[in-house]
């Protein structure tokens, strides 16, 4: 069996079409790998830990974000459908499929995404840690925010933003309240379409657009809506 690509390079822009030997078990990243070790060295994309853990090899598979290295080639090689592989939409194109996330980055480090601990040892309840929880499972792959179609038209701070966000409107070890706040309505949080696409293209089931209905009735938030 063969599998059929179709991937999208830069410099100069184009599409370049591969055939390569479909092998048991083999995934996007895979084919990735083979193309550049065997027929094109130039080919650039990122990926590190081959495991869905680092969230570094998300491209676009066919229209949908995906991770690279969970992609299971079996389905495309069973049915001859070409596999046709692009950078996430809504990020600068730095080379072939790789984009430029710094931004996103920095913001999330400019909003100091992490406990500003209130007390030494504070404990927190089971049933608050399993709200929290989800949050952290985000592998910052940037999925959902390249599918987020408010990204794009506004100042609207995104699905990966307001997921990370989330866990501090819960988090009883937080001592920045008024700063998460004001971050949110910043990030224009009530722009949110509910449109659900975020969790769609989520590979770790996050579901952001839940975490931003949640987010959307904190306490705080709420009031000062
Ligand atoms: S290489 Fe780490 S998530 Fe795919």
């Amino acid at each position: 069996m063969k599998v059929k690509l179709e991937v999208k390079r830069s410099d100069p822009e184009r599409y370049e079409r591969y055939e390569l030997p479909y092998e048991e078990g083999d995934t996007l990243l895979t084919a990735l790998q083979k193309i550049k070790e065997e027929h094109d060295p130039s080919l650039s994309f990122r990926a590190f830990c081959r495991a869905g853990i680092c969230g570094t090899c998300a491209v676009k598979v066919n229209g949908f974000p995906k991770l690279a290295c969970r992609e299971q080639l079996r389905p495309y090689a069973l049915t001859g459908e070409v596999i046709k592989v692009e950078p996430l939409d809504g990020f600068p194109v730095i080379k072939d499929l790789v984009v430029e996330t710094e931004g996103m980055v920095e913001r999330a480090k400019n909003c100091e995404l992490w406990v500003k601990p209130k007390q030494k040892n504070l404990p927190i309840p089971p049933e608050v840690n399993r709200k929290i929880e989800k949050g952290a499972d985000c592998i910052l792959c940037f999925a959902c925010q390249s599918y987020c179609p408010q990204t794009r038209e506004r100042e609207y701070a995104g699905p990966l933003f307001f997921a990370k966000l989330h866990r501090f409107c819960h988090d009883p070890r937080d001592a920045d309240a008024e700063k998460r706040l004001e971050e949110a309505f910043k990030g224009e949080l009530y722009h949110c379409l509910s449109c659900d696409k975020c969790s769609s293209a989520c590979p770790k089931e996050v579901s952001p657009a839940d975490l931003i209905r949640e987010l959307m009735t904190c306490k705080g938030l709420a009031q000062k809506s």
